[in-house]
């Protein structure tokens, strides 16, 4: 009786309706996944990872597209294994001595800032000191002012590491100021001092974590390098699709099919879409009583989403599709055209048969779209569009993201027109 009427068993259901999770903690746009029960696809990536953790001494740089899931990658890896770490943002800091200091700090390890730190005060106090290649520094009677020198040594920061037991996350490697040869330097020496104590320390691992399209760009010299690389590309329609399914099952609601399949298209392999979308439908279905999202759901999600991101990208969007005299709206048809196709590469021909089928208008010729699709390289344009000079008439988005924002508009301007 009561399985007829809820549709499955008793006793599923009741553990699913107490098991069910908020949408704000399994939908997260805005912050990495860490639980492993809300990580999808990366089968690959993973399984090198893990491997890599496995292995003594083999440290990690992972590497990806802006916002590709490289974070979540190592955090629910890392959680999953039980495997602690800290991680340390490296947006702000200029230079090995800032790095080394940064970790050491977040390690507790403020006894060896401040002494180091003393110590420059005396020194720059008027005491000449010489700072040799060892680190060591030794003032004018030659006595040596031990026992840490003037800056943290790569082999303090590795043991203070090794001894925690704690992993290191570098991440956000890419948006270190200033000095960037000596930040990869740094890392570098971090990877191949924490690699010959292996053995000592099981856990004194680095993980650099980067926005590059190759490894090499983070940590240069493969040579010498400890570092396996890992890659992680923009999300398949599969993965975006399964990051829709774990969240049916965490938080009790259910995407309409045609949800689903909008979502995964409008997101263009950003997982930050998908659970921006996701959660703003799930919040529209549960603001009607529902548990159920259904196509209204997302038209109400898609406005919000845009609210969201607006800030971002509306400015380049604006100036990008813009018409001026005797454009005859082509530059918006291009970018409309262009963010409905998949792939990164475009030819022109793929182009223009894109427009004539958005505009309904099989007469348009390659030659009226030529200046739009030269314009939209242009500052003016903010330069959405770029020209791939290896081979001739190739055109994609310079930002595939913002390629993801163009269709998000698009879909909101065609639900308020249709
Ligand atoms: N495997 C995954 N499963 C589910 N969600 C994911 C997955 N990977 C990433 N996400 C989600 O995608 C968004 C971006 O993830 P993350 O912050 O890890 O990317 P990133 O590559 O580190 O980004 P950035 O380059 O900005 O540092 C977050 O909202 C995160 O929750
Ligand atoms: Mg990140």
């Amino acid at each position: 009786m009561l399985e007829n009427f809820i549709g499955r068993s008793p006793a599923r259901w009741v553990t699913s309706v107490f098991s069910r999770r908020k949408l704000e903690d399994v939908f997260t746009p805005e912050t990495p996944v860490a639980d492993d029960k809300l990580f999808a696809g990366r089968e690959r990536p993973r399984q090198l990872f893990e491997d890599a953790m496995r292995s003594k001494g083999a440290q990690v740089v992972i590497y990806g597209e802006l916002g590709a899931g490289k974070t979540s990658l190592a955090e629910s890896a890392l959680s999953a294994m039980g495997w602690q770490y800290n991680r340390i943002q490296c947006e702000a800091i200029s230079g090995e001595d800032e790095l080394y200091r940064a970790i050491l700090h977040r390690y507790g390890e403020s006894r060896i800032v401040q002494e180091t730190q003393s110590r420059e005060q005396t020194m720059q106090g008027g005491l000449s000191t010489v700072v040799t290649a060892s680190g060591t520094a030794t003032d004018r009677s030659g006595i040596i002012r031990g026992p840490y020198a003037s800056r943290p040594l790569t082999q303090d920061v590795v043991d203070v590491v090794g001894r925690s037991g704690i992993v290191c996350i570098l991440d956000d490697f890419e948006k270190s100021v200033g000095n960037r040869d000596e930040m990869s330097r740094a890392a570098s020496f971090l990877g191949k001092v924490a690699a010959d104590f292996g053995n000592q320390y099981l856990r004194a691992r680095f993980i650099v974590i980067g926005a590059a399209d190759t490894a090499l760009k983070l940590i240069p010299d493969p040579v010498s390098s400890r570092y396996r690389e890992i890659h992680v590309p923009l999300m398949t329609r599969e993965e975006l699709t399964q990051i829709i399914q774990i969240g049916e099952r965490q938080t009790g609601f259910r995407f309409q099919s045609d949800v689903v399949r909008r979502i995964v298209y409008i997101s263009n392999g950003y997982p930050k879409f998908v659970h921006l979308l996701c959660l703003h439908a799930g919040r529209a279905a549960e603001r009607r009583g529902r548990r159920q999202v259904v196509t209204d759901d997302l038209e109400e999600a898609i406005r919000d989403a845009v609210e969201v991101l607006r800030r971002q990208y509306e400015d380049a969007y604006h100036r990008a599709v813009r018409s001026n005299a005797g454009s005859r709206g082509f530059h918006r048809h291009v970018v409309h055209a262009m963010a409905g196709l998949e792939g990164e590469r475009n030819t022109t021909e793929q182009i223009v048969e894109a427009v004539r089928r958005l505009t309904d208008d099989p007469q348009i010729k390659v030659n009226q779209l030529r200046n739009a699709l030269y314009q939209l390289q242009n500052v003016d344009r903010a330069a959405v569009l770029k020209r791939y000079e290896d081979s001739v008439g190739v055109y994609g988005f310079r930002d595939l993201m913002f390629k993801a924002y163009v269709r998000l508009r698009c879909e909101q301007e065609r639900g308020t027109v249709g």
